[in-house]
């Protein structure tokens, strides 16, 4: 069973103990807010394929709800997150209290994520990607430090799944931008037997809107046909075919974003873009979010590249 640590200084500690005793000290890190599911094993698994030591952490952060309505009702159950982590060989969890990580509440310094923690998801929700940015930023300096006892084992590597598409590619500048030692590693998304891309969120359906949901991955694998094809991408008719199947109140949209962009840079292509594949950027990406119920989730698949 994975061992559990509440402070800064005892998870370090621990870190530096087993990459001592590793014949090879390599180590793989995997940030959560627990809740944990099918998806968040995946980040594990291939963690442990690919290192010594793998280590994960379990914090509801407070910076990046702008609801704190949300915020307390995140589901929270560590005895269940560490039964999922052992199963697949997670060999420390990083479990802090609300005051290890913020004791001030608030803190005085803040990663700001510009323009691209602003775009689509971050138009929704103000001050989310800044929140995720300093979080995982001050995580990243916690591994790092505890790390860095051991010779040769920074940097680290750090997995995040493509399933929030938008944070693994601000994440990635960040690394790049401050020069952390940290190498990301993005995994594809875990979706269930109907194609619907697992989500903490997901618990919160009914076994119809379950089934609904999985038009939300039908519309996208619509678009990614297309692509494949070198034809016009139909965003119309990706929506038709999830509003379609998706039960709604009415006057509701059941799609709230469904978006082509250019995977390097985020920027939205414009119908004209869409309609010519001859223009299309070397990378594409379709992102997707869709009330389902009362539930707003995420989806997105790569198109290109
Ligand atoms: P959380 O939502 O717990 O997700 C933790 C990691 O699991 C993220 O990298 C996310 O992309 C990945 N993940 C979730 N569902 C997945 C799926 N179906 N397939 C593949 N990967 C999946 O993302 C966060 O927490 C937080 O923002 C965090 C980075 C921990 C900062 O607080």
């Amino acid at each position: 069973s994975p061992i559990v640590c509440t402070t800064v200084t005892e998870f370090q500690d621990v870190l530096a103990e087993k990459l001592s005793n590793a014949a090879e000290p390599t180590l793989g890190f995997i940030p959560t807010m627990g809740a944990l599911h099918a998806g968040h094993q995946e980040l594990f698994k291939t963690a442990r394929a690919n290192n010594a030591v793998v280590a994960i952490s379990v914090f509801v952060n407070p910076l990046q709800f702008d609801r704190a309505e949300d915020f307390e009702n995140y589901p929270r159950n560590l005895d269940a997150d560490v039964a999922i982590a052992a199963e697949v060989g997670v060999d420390v969890i990083f479990a802090p209290e609300l005051q290890e990580m913020y004791p001030d509440e608030t803190p005085r310094i803040s990663v700001r994520t510009g323009h691209m923690g602003e775009v689509l998801e971050g138009a929704l929700r103000p001050g989310h990607f800044d929140g995720v940015g300093t979080v995982v930023n001050k995580l990243f300096n916690i591994v790092a430090a505890g790390a860095a006892e051991v010779r040769g084992v920074l940097p680290f590597t750090a997995y995040f799944g493509q399933k929030d598409a938008q944070q693994l590619a601000i994440l990635s500048a960040m690394v790049e931008d401050f020069n952390l030692p940290v190498q990301i590693h993005p995994v594809p998304i875990v979706r269930d037997e109907g194609g619907l891309a697992l989500s903490s969120r997901n618990q919160r359906l009914n076994e119809d809107q379950l089934i609904q949901a999985r038009a939300l991955n039908e519309g996208l694998e619509l678009l990614a046909a297309e692509a494949a094809a070198g034809r016009p991408l139909d965003v119309a008719a990706a929506i038709d075919h999830i509003t379609a199947s998706v039960v709604s109140a009415p006057g509701d949209d059941v799609v709230d974003e469904l978006v082509i962009v250019d995977a390097d840079t985020f920027t939205p292509l414009t119908e004209e873009q869409r309609a010519d594949p001859t223009s299309w950027p070397p990378r594409l990406l379709a992102l997707l979010a869709a009330f389902v119920g009362p539930v707003r989730l995420i989806d997105n698949k790569i198109l290109k590249g």
